[in-house]
């Protein structure tokens, strides 16, 4: 796929760091595609704050994702035969990879038991009601898991930041978070907030490909063009978010994602390491690599 960005007069204006350049969406790895320049260099703008020098290979991706997948199953079992209640928040950027990670998350999981909940903006009713009472509907029963691709966080982000909400929700919202997070962990509900951070340029060449590749188009939002230039904006509100709610029983934990793969296979090490499931492979799931997965206070400058 070819994106000469000359021949799109608003992308050349939206993203001036390429303007004068021929870019090719680069599909040999289909699922990971690469923005390449006429000369064949890649932008490679995930090195940005990154802690590795290379991207993880699909040979060394596919067969570990294969294995932590299996895990993930047994995760599952365990929590189907104990009763037990997992929720899991995908939370970041847009564009920090939440919906990919989740689909890797649940490819082989039965769906039986494991719910993906990505609401869209509130309804006139919904605007109504308590902030929490939609996101309450969908946590899960006894056996179940719940992912979130994105969760009450909104409120602390793009509401924050789009201005969706008053400063009074909003601050009833840092408020209130903490307790209402209490009140799951209380009932016995494993709350897990992943955190997906890409740096700015890596986010930008993101968008890019969205914007010309006609199957990620849909993933391209008008919120996304706005964040563009708000990545300031973005950035107070998400400290203001861990400051307020990187609590003692509902810690955040970061996934640095600038390198997709490494960021997925990463993230579920990280959900698995927590649990001592039956027939768990000690092996398989070691310990999430500190240099891309940890507390907030130790991967957010
Ligand atoms: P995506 O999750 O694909 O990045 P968007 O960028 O369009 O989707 O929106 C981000 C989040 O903001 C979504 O969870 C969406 O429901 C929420 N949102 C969008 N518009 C509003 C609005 N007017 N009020 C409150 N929330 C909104
Ligand atoms: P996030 O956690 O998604 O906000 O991502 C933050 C990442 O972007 C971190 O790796 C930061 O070091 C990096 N970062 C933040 N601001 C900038 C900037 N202005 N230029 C380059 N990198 C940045
Ligand atoms: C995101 O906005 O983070 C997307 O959901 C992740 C992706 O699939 O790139």
């Amino acid at each position: 796929l070819r994106c000469v960005l000359q021949e799109f007069p608003d992308l050349a204006d939206r993203f001036p760091e390429f303007r004068e350049q021929r870019l090719v969406v680069d599909y040999d790895d289909a699922d990971d595609p690469v923005l390449r320049r006429a000369d064949g260099a890649t932008v490679d703008t995930w090195r940005e704050n990154y802690p590795y020098s290379s991207r993880m290979s699909r040979d060394e991706y596919e067969p570990l994702k294969r294995l932590l997948q299996i895990e993930l199953l047994k995760l599952q079992y365990w929590i189907k035969d104990t009763g037990g209640r997992l929720v899991i928040l995908f939370e970041g950027r847009d564009a920090a990879g939440k919906g990919g990670t989740i689909k890797r998350f649940t490819e082989h999981l039965n769906p039986r038991g494991a719910r993906v909940v990505a609401l869209t903006k509130p309804s006139d009713r919904e605007q109504g009601e308590w902030y929490f009472q939609r996101y309450v509907h969908h946590l899960p029963t006894a056996g179940e898991i719940v992912l979130f691709d994105r969760s009450w966080y909104n409120r602390a982000g793009v509401e924050r930041v789009m201005e969706y909400c008053t400063d009074e929700q909003y601050e009833r919202f840092m408020r209130q978070a903490p307790t209402f997070e209490q009140m799951l962990v209380d009932d016995g509900i494993s709350l897990v907030k992943l955190w997906f951070s890409v740096s700015r340029a890596e986010q930008r060449t993101r968008f890019l490909i969205r914007q010309v590749d006609p199957v990620r188009q849909w993933k391209l939002s008008a919120n996304d063009i706005k964040s563009l230039d708000r990545w300031d904006a973005y950035t107070m509100a998400k400290v203001a978010m861990f400051r307020c709610t990187d609590t003692e029983i509902a810690p955040w934990t970061v996934v640095k994602s600038n390198d997709k793969k490494r960021a997925r296979i990463e993230a579920m090490r990280s959900v698995l390491a927590r649990f001592e499931y039956a027939d768990k492979d000690h092996d398989v799931v070691g310990e999430p690599d500190p240099r891309v997965v940890g507390a907030a206070a130790t991967l957010l400058e």
